[in-house]
């Protein structure tokens, strides 16, 4: 297998970190920056007799090196500094993205493409739009993050391991995203049953802000530890053709009656990518704020000019 990873910043190379320990094929880093994409991949390669992992990494500024690649992580774009929302970076992303892709599409046709750049619903349908690509082949990364941060902060309320917890957060990456609390659970018991509202309220509000937190906190950059970590999970669940659910952020094609916008929805992911999509019961509640959620991205969809 072969995966590129656009992108050989935070979120970049502490993925390819993550994935060359897994095995899972050779790496290779692209960077616009001479030298850098090089240096860390080359100083990953080293790291190899420790970990012990035995795949090729390299490093690039040149997309011929990309070529036939199975799968490709678009990292690239600009991260936000402190006071900026996601949506602040569409216009410089969407540019950076629309080249990014035209560039990846021409030496790998056949790649499944994993969005991360942000604001992430908006920059996956820029990667839709400019690669042609088939839906199954285009998937961003955000659910997986947002479930994380979701299942994380309930397993600090409870002081419980966090392999008790399941969760998972529909909707766009953005403040309008849905934490599916009624499907939340702890060692199989209904989240609502441990946690009081009150309680609950303030824990989806603040994985709302999850990556906002961060930022405020680096006060240079964004999160990347659980990104990479989300990103890899997906890379995972393709390559070996688990057929593993997660959310992720596909385009809808009448699922939950929405239509031609990208959203985080529960998506079966194996090697032909993203292979199903889970329709769930939704009460009036949580499908209104899910068609929010598609409003917003739609909205934000709009000033994308391509
Ligand atoms: C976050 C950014 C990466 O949620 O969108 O941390």
């Amino acid at each position: 297998m072969k995966i590129t990873i656009i992108g050989a910043g935070n979120v970049g190379a502490t993925t390819a970190q993550i994935l060359s320990a897994k095995e899972l094929g050779d790496i290779v880093l692209l960077d616009v920056i001479e030298g850098m994409p090089q240096g860390k991949a080359l100083d990953l390669q080293e790291a190899g007799p420790m970990y012990h992992h035995y795949c090729n990494i390299s490093g690039t500024n040149s997309y011929d090196d990309t070529a036939k690649s199975d799968i490709v992580v678009v990292t690239s774009g600009l991260p936000r500094k402190p006071g900026m929302t996601r949506e602040d970076l569409v216009k410089v992303n969407a540019e950076i993205v629309k080249s990014v892709v035209e560039q990846v599409v021409q030496k790998s046709p056949d790649a499944i493409i994993v969005m991360v750049s942000n604001p992430l619903d908006a920059m996956t349908y820029v990667a839709h739009k400019v690669s042609g690509f088939p839906k199954e082949r285009i998937i961003g990364m955000a659910g997986v993050l947002d479930s994380s941060r979701l299942k994380t902060f309930i397993a600090m309320e409870l002081n419980v391991s966090i392999e008790n917890v399941e969760a998972f957060v529909l909707g766009g990456h953005g403040d309008t995203m849905v934490s599916m609390i009624r499907y939340t659970t702890v060692a199989g018991i209904p989240v609502s049953e441990l946690i009081s509202k009150e309680r609950l309220d303030a824990i989806i509000q603040r994985t709302r802000d999850g990556g906002v937190e961060i930022v405020n906190l680096l006060k240079k950059g964004s999160a990347f530890y659980a990104p990479a970590s989300s990103v890899v999970e997906m890379v995972d669940a393709i390559l070996r053709d688990k057929k593993k659910i997660l959310p992720c952020t596909v385009l809808c094609k009448g699922e939950y009656g929405l239509d031609d916008v990208f959203l985080g929805l529960p998506v079966k992911l194996g090697r032909k990518g993203a292979e199903q999509i889970l329709e769930i019961k939704l009460t009036k509640e949580e499908a209104d704020s899910l068609n929010n959620s598609a409003n917003e991205v739609r909205e934000l969809c709009k000033t994308v000019s391509l």
